[in-house]
């Protein structure tokens, strides 16, 4: 087995509505013949005014150094959907955006749909430090993440019952259990993880809700070998959710990091094989289903493609901090070329850091001094202007 940490960063968002557009859907692609129970399918995937106006600082100074270009790029990211983080501090900025986003619904008509990320399990990130939450482990662990954090989440988005939301739960979490558990801080969590995922997914169980849970990267559960555990830990988690599991659509990957949906060639992060055959997103996803198949497992799939533009920018698997060379990636779509992939997505946020390069600061993770890693950078989820900035060069597909 292979270990690695990986986390993705909490982040923390600061306010103007806009309509994002419907995913595109080419005329007469693969999605139109897939069989549509996908939440994704003509929907609009809201674009959260929170992260577009942080975008208004770059836009700002591609202006001020007359680049018409980038400030357009810029601006067009204001109405690209991202995906809203909510930890234990974040639940309040909830519902104002489920406002704005009933708001652009009754005056476009457009069907809005809310992208989630519920993030903020007891003894969260137990691999590493950077994004480690507020509740504990320990006996009340588990009955506050469900009374105080859980459940008013599902009260509050049945009051918006008009909208749809797809929820993405507690990213990394249960892939540390499948590769981490000789951490101590991992395999002390283990059980909560899995009551508290189970939880949620049966929770999260509303007609215009649709669950998925996080695997990692294909550079992570994607070895061979970590397949059948992979499957088999999924299987268990679903069974502790008991019958209230029809809402638990599909899996999500690679967020927050850097993998290709489905480069050509192996990013250099790979290696050598044979284990590691799986060395883009997509070939992950084929390589898992016929596993989830067996253990009775749903089969469809997202992938956060925002930071993927560029590949062999690392110098380890093990770089996941504000990596330096990396470009935004597609833009999201539902046109994924396979019927098993319901959408391109952004998960995180591009521009919100994913740690500081502070040797000083509490929260510093080695990997975000890293000479792959860019510096300086604020601390995790904080606004990195000039990583946004290069990010936007660096787009590819290019603006
Ligand atoms: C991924 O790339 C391979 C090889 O280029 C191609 O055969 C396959 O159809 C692609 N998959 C998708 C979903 O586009």
């Amino acid at each position: 087995m292979r270990s690695l940490l990986n986390y993705a960063t909490v982040s923390l968002l600061a306010v103007p509505a806009l309509a994002g557009p419907i995913l595109s859907e080419r005329a007469g692609n693969n999605q139109d013949r897939c069989n549509h129970d996908s939440p994704f399918k003509n929907v609009q995937i809201y674009a959260n005014y929170r992260y577009a106006t942080k975008l208004q600082q770059t836009i700002n100074a591609f202006n001020a150094k007359g680049d018409a270009a980038g400030a357009a790029a810029a601006a067009s990211l204001k109405t690209t959907p991202t995906f809203i983080w909510i930890t234990w501090t974040q639940i309040n900025y909830l519902e104002p955006q489920l406002l704005d986003a009933k708001a652009i619904q009754d005056e476009t008509g457009q069907q809005q749909t809310i992208p989630l990320v519920v993030y903020n399990l007891p003894g969260r990130d137990c691999a590493a430090l950077a994004s480690q939450g507020e509740l504990q482990l320990g006996s009340d662990g588990i009955p506050r993440y469900m009374t105080e954090f859980i459940d008013p989440i599902v009260s509050i988005i049945r009051r918006y019952a008009s909208l749809r939301y797809v929820i993405v739960l507690e990213p990394d979490s249960l892939a540390n259990l499948v590769t981490n558990m000789h951490i101590e801080n991992c395999a002390n969590a283990a059980a909560t993880y899995k009551a508290g995922i189970a939880y949620a997914i049966s929770q999260f169980q509303d007609k215009n809700v649709a669950v998925y849970l996080d695997i990692g990267h294909s550079n992570w559960l994607g070895w061979n070998s970590n397949l059948q555990p992979t499957a088999e830990l999924f299987a268990e988690v679903k069974k502790w959710a008991g019958q209230r599991t029809n809402k638990f659509r599909g899996f999500i990957s690679n967020v927050a990091n850097y993998n290709a949906y489905n480069s050509t060639t192996p990013d250099k992060i790979y290696g050598p094989g044979p284990d590691n055959s799986n060395w883009n997103e997509w070939r992950f996803f084929r390589a898992l289903t016929p596993y989830f198949t067996n253990f009775g497992l749903p089969t469809k799939f997202i992938v956060d493609q925002s930071r993927s533009g560029q590949i062999n920018i690392r110098s380890s698997a093990n770089s996941w901090c504000n990596v330096k060379g990396a470009g935004l990636g597609i833009r999201p779509t539902t046109d994924t070329g396979d019927c098993n992939v319901d959408a391109i997505v952004w998960v995180k946020p591009p521009g919100e850091s994913d740690g500081t390069s502070n040797p000083d600061a509490v929260r510093y993770d080695a990997l975000c001094g890293n000479a792959d890693a860019f510096q300086p950078a604020p601390e995790a989820g904080d606004w990195n202007e000039a990583y946004i900035e290069m990010l936007i060069k660096n787009a590819n597909p290019p603006f």
